[in-house]
């Protein structure tokens, strides 16, 4: 009887045992998986495969579709014409249109902002994946945008 029960106990030691590193994994899958990242652009983009990049330096899963019509995927998740950019980005139900810098990003993801979006407009000089060597980066803008089309600064930059 003893016996049996001590066999018991090391069965339900070892299951125990087993089941933290599954845990762990779980969380880092999760943790991943909030991460992921789908990248709509042109397939001549170079600055846009520059901006992938660094997103993927910074822990993004990011899946890039190859769009010829890019403004049908602008159209198609109401980027508002004035904010819009070279590539659009879908994160965590988000978009991100444009060189947003990804401290900007994950500030968006951490805080969960109530927007529809982020946007840095047109294709400032010096802001991420936009860097020209020899010319001066400009200042810039990100913008939050709301489903209404609304949008409000989130951020400004002087490029680097
Ligand atoms: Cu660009
Ligand atoms: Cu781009």
């Amino acid at each position: 009887m003893g016996v049996i029960m001590r066999d018991n106990h090391a069965m339900k030691r070892r299951s125990l045992l087993t089941m933290i590193p599954l845990m762990v994994v779980g969380a880092s899958r999760v943790a991943r998986a909030q991460q992921a990242a789908t990248v709509y652009k042109d397939p001549t983009c170079g600055c846009c495969g520059k901006w992938v990049d660094l997103m993927r330096k910074e822990g993004f899963t990011v899946t890039v579709n190859d769009a010829r019509d890019i403004t049908a995927i602008k159209d198609k998740y109401s980027v508002p014409q004035p904010l819009r950019s070279c590539h659009t980005a879908l994160i965590n139900g988000y978009i991100v249109e444009g060189h947003v810098p990804l401290a900007d990003v994950k500030r968006l993801l951490q805080e969960k902002t109530a927007v529809a979006g982020l946007a840095v407009p047109g294709m400032p000089i010096g802001s991420p994946g936009m860097e020209v060597a020899g010319v001066s980066p400009q200042p810039y803008d990100v913008l939050a945008f709301g489903k209404d089309g609304k949008s409000r600064v989130f951020a400004s930059h002087r490029g680097a």
